[in-house]
This record gives structure tokens, C-alpha cells and sequence, in this order.
């Protein structure tokens, strides 16, 4: 089965040909990085104008490297939700396009599942239960996945997703965007015991597993105030108290996501862990939750950097079992900005009585 995958939810204009869920055919990702560089940040209006002068581009190339045309496929998958409005309605527009002069089906995909499936085409099908920790810029979510296609979200941002810290803080001291790649880079030349930045606690009993990384990014400011640090000038050599403070900031957004991931781990007694999302690319989270696992004795997957910030080929693969068994979205479909991935109730399983699904 050929499936398109088209994604759009955010910065950057992707579009795959994927095989069965699993072979790659063609993976095309167009980043907007260098157009928000200048902000800091995703400017909404300026990433909708791109996705549209890009997407016919991207999604050309994906059948031109596949070697196929759009009548070979049997299906489209396009990112419906969660995400930037204006930039998801480009990909969903293109998408109906496709699938209305070519008369193919097409599903709508959650972005989040789309980054579940991210470990589709290096790794063996998970073994279920898996428990997912799913990090990038716009969300940090924690999933248990008692079956293919369950998922009960153990926990979740509070108010920052951990990409987003790490952007804040790389903005914060003149290292510039995004700032995930770049802290890490820099981390690597510091001590990560320089300056102990305390964990958040969340006192509520029942969301123990949730994240919270607002503090921590006003813990930095107040230490950049504290200690006078200017403003990073040279980002190649910001010397030994930058270095110092990268490692100190990466290493507490690492400890506290792994700690609710262990926490889960040994409540849920998973057989496969996941780790994915742009944040995966860390190589303290990379190397933190490797050992996690190494601990627990439970395989890891974690996806290579191409796989694990947003692309198409996850959107494809996410599509697959949906498009398999007829699983179509109507004419009407639109975007869903604030699309959920919770399909399981929580306090259902855990008593285990009768599970409820909502999606
Ligand atoms: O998944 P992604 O490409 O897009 C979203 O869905 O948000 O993730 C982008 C995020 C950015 O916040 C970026 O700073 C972060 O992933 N990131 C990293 C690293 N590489 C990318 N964060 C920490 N360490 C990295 N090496
Ligand atoms: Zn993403």
C-alpha cells in the first residue's frame, strides 16, 4: 500500500511516499528555520504563506524521488491537528486537491500519533504495552499505548513544552533559534553540577507525571541576573560560564522528563519505550534514557534526527493502519488546532474494568 504523507502543522513544509507503514520511499522536508530565525520564534502568518509556496514543490519532489505519480497511490495522509491553523488548512487543501482529482482516499492524522510512529522504519513493530515520551517545541506528552492505536496520556506540559525551554532560554542569553541544537552543542564544553536548578514539583497527586518548565526558565533568568551574564556575543565561543549554564539547564529539563518517565516505566511495566519528537535529538536525553532502559531492561527506540523532527514518512505511517481498514475522512474534514490524542480513560484502566475509547 503507497501512501502520501503530507505535513504542514507547523515550520516546516514535508511531504513522504511510504510504503506498508514502513518503507521509505521518499521523505522531503522543506524547514522554514531561516525565514523565524530573525524572531525568535514561529511567526504564524509568515509559516501559512510559506506552506503555500512550498507545498506543490515538496509534495512533486516526494512522487518524483518515489518514481511514481499520484495515481500509483492508494491513499493520502495529512496532518489534521494539533498545530498552526492557517499552516495545517495548506497541507489539508493540497491534500483534498490530490485526493479529488486523483480519486484516492485520504485520513487525517493526529501530529502527536504522527511522531508515535516515528520509529516505524528503523525498529521492529513495537511490543505492547509501550509507554511514548513524546518532546519537541510545541509539546511534551507522555502516552501509555496499551495496544496499537490506545493511548492514554499519563502526563503532560503544564504550560511550556520542553522545546520551547530550550528556545526561551537560548533567546534569553543571545545564543539564537532554535535553541535545542545549540545548547546541546554548547552543553557538551560544560559542568553539568555548575548550578543546580531545582525540579519542578506538581503537588497535585493524580497528574504526578506531569511536566512543568515555566520556573525553570525564570530560575535561568534570575541566575543571568544574579551573576551579570550579558548577552552571548560570539555564539562559537561564549566562554566557560555559558557553557556552564547550558549544561546545568539541559541537564535539569532532562532529569525532570526522565524522572516521569522512569516513574511510568515502572508503573506500567512497558515492553517498549519510545522517545521521539525534535527534542529527541538531544544527546543527553538521547544517552539519559538509553541507560533508563538499559536499568529497566526494556528495548528503546528512539529514531534517528530525520525521523524524529517532524516529516512526512510519520504522518504516512500513522496513516496506514487507519487507510487499511477504510478509515476515511469525510469531504468536510478541516483542521483541528486542538486536536487530542487521549482515546483511552484513564481511571478505566487502571482498574481495569471495562475500557472506554472516545476516538
Ligand atoms: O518536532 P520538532 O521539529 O517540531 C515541533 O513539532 O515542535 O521540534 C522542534 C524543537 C525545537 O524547540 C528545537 O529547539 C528542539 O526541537 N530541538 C532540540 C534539539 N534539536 C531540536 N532540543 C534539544 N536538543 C536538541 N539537540
Ligand atoms: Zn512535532
Amino acid at each position: 500500500m503507497l501512501i502520501l504523507g503530507i505535513e504542514t502543522s507547523c515550520d516546516e513544509t514535508a511531504a513522504a511516499v511510504v510504503e506498508d507503514g514502513v518503507r521509505v520511499h521518499s521523505n522531503v522536508v522543506a524547514s522554514q528555520i531561516s525565514t523565524h530565525r530573525p524572531y525568535g520564534g514561529v511567526v504564524p502568518e509568515l509559516a501559512s504563506r510559506e506552506h503555500l509556496e512550498k507545498i506543490e514543490g515538496v509534495v512533486d519532489e516526494s512522487l518524483k524521488l518515489a518514481d511514481i505519480s499520484p495515481g500509483d497511490l492508494d491513499g493520502i495522509a495529512v496532518t489534521q491537528g494539533p498545530g498552526l491553523v492557517g499552516s495545517l488548512l495548506v497541507g489539508i487543501n493540497f491534500a483534498k486537491g490530490i485526493a479529488l482529482a486523483a480519486n484516492k482516499p485520504i485520513a487525517g492524522l493526529n501530529h502527536i500519533e504522527g511522531h508515535v510512529y516515528s520509529v516505524a522504519f528503523e525498529f521492529p513493530p513495537p511490543q505492547y504495552p509501550a509507554i511514548a515520551l513524546i518532546v519537541s517545541g510545541g509539546h511534551t506528552n507522555l502516552f501509555l499505548i496499551p495496544e496499537a492505536e490506545k493511548y492514554k496520556l499519563l502526563g503532560r506540559t503544564r504550560d511550556d513544552a520542553a522545546g520551547e525551554a530550550f528556545d526561551k532560554v537560548s533567546k534569553l542569553i543571545g545564543l539564537g533559534y532554535p535553541g535545542g541544537p545549540i545548547i546541546d552543542r554548547l552543553s557538551s564544553r560544560g559542568d553539568k553540577r555548575a548550578i543546580v536548578f531545582p525540579l519542578a514539583e506538581i503537588k497535585d497527586q493524580e497528574h504526578q507525571l506531569d511536566f512543568s518548565f515555566s520556573g525553570l526558565k525564570t530560575a535561568v533568568l534570575r541566575y543571568v541576573r544574579e551573576n551579570q551574564i550579558a548577552q552571548v556575543t560570539d555564539p562559537e565561543n561564549p566562554g566557560s560560564q555559558i557553557y556552564d549554564l547550558c549544561a546545568s539547564f539541559q541537564n535539569a529539563v532532562v532529569r525532570a522528563l526522565v524522572r516521569s518517565l522512569r516513574r511510568a516505566a515502572v508503573e506500567w511495566k512497558p515492553k517498549t519505550l519510545i522517545l521521539a519528537g525534535g527534542v529527541a535529538c538531544n544527546s543527553e536525553l538521547r544517552a539519559t534514557v538509553r541507560q533508563l532502559a538499559a536499568d529497566l531492561q526494556v528495548p528503546v527506540y528512539i529514531p534517528s534526527p530525520i525521523f524524529t523532527t517532524d516529516n512526512a514518512a510519520m504522518i504516512a505511517a500513522a496513516g496506514y493502519p487507519k487507510l487499511l481498514r477504510g478509515n476515511y475522512a469525510p469531504p468536510e474534514m478541516t483542521a483541528d488546532v486542538n486536536l487530542r490524542l487521549q482515546n483511552i480513560d484513564l481511571e478505566d484502566t487502571k482498574r481495569s474494568k471495562k475500557v472506554r475509547y472516545r476516538l
